[in-house]
């Protein structure tokens, strides 16, 4: 089954607890944290403090995208705060295995992101010790922005490679997913679907998780392979 994470980006952020009890209530099955620094992208947002909180009222495991630079100096207290998927851009990685094997050891399921530019080549020789591998279809920053299209090759690309080295990381796609793309983000090989603006920035939620989830299935009966 296909698996949708809201982005409490697009949350009303005075209203964290009860928007994340309804997104919950709503069938999220991720909630999808966006961590930004201002230096890897050119937006700030939360940090540690936030993805505790986030912790003490969520059910739904902490799905945690970290556009921040020099990942390494903060894994630890992220993976302390609940987080369950931790994410870092091989872009801000020098030494990705190393990094990879650190989020590991402090008991998270490591996750690497590339941007819409970057090609799949970073991931290729880690891609067996990850749980998750994040395809941007938006320049990472900011919600509310378009689908980048030509990342569906690259989805299909990955999940072809995936599948020949026997290799288990779930593709998740972010950026610009909503309810009229979903079909075609899965039949390319996403298996998380993160959507922010698509989901917080509709007025029933569970309508909208719902109608994602079922044109989501649909695209995926009509995958190849
Ligand atoms: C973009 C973030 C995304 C963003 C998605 O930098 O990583 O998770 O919140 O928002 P939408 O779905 O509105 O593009
Ligand atoms: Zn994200």
């Amino acid at each position: 089954m296909i698996q949708i994470a809201p982005s409490i980006l697009s949350a009303d952020f005075s209203r964290l607890g009860e928007e994340v009890r309804a997104v919950e209530a709503a069938g999220a099955d991720l909630l999808h944290v966006d961590v930004m620094d201002g230096h890897f992208v050119p937006n700030l947002t939360i940090g540690p403090p936030v993805v505790e909180a986030l912790k003490r009222c969520a059910t739904v495991p902490l799905d945690v995208h970290l556009m921040i630079a020099d990942p390494d100096r903060y894994l630890a207290e992220f993976a302390e705060a609940g987080s369950a998927y931790l994410t870092v851009h091989a872009e801000a990685c020098p030494h990705l295995h190393r990094t990879v094997q650190a989020i590991r050891e402090r008991g998270c399921r490591p996750g690497v992101a590339l941007n819409p530019a970057t090609p799949l080549e970073p991931i290729e020789w880690v891609m067996e010790d990850l749980d998750l591998i994040l395809i941007m279809s938006v320049n990472p920053g900011f919600g509310g922005q378009g689908f980048i299209p030509s990342v569906l090759k690259k989805i299909e690309t990955l999940r072809d490679l995936l599948k020949k080295r026997g290799a288990k990381a779930v593709i998740e796609v972010d950026g610009g997913i909503k309810v009229g793309n979903a079909a075609e983000v899965a039949r390319a090989g996403a298996e998380i679907l993160v959507s922010g603006s698509g989901v917080f920035g509709t007025p029933d939620y569970r309508a909208t998780i719902a109608a994602m989830r079922s044109e989501a299935a649909k695209g995926k009966e009509v995958r190849k392979g």
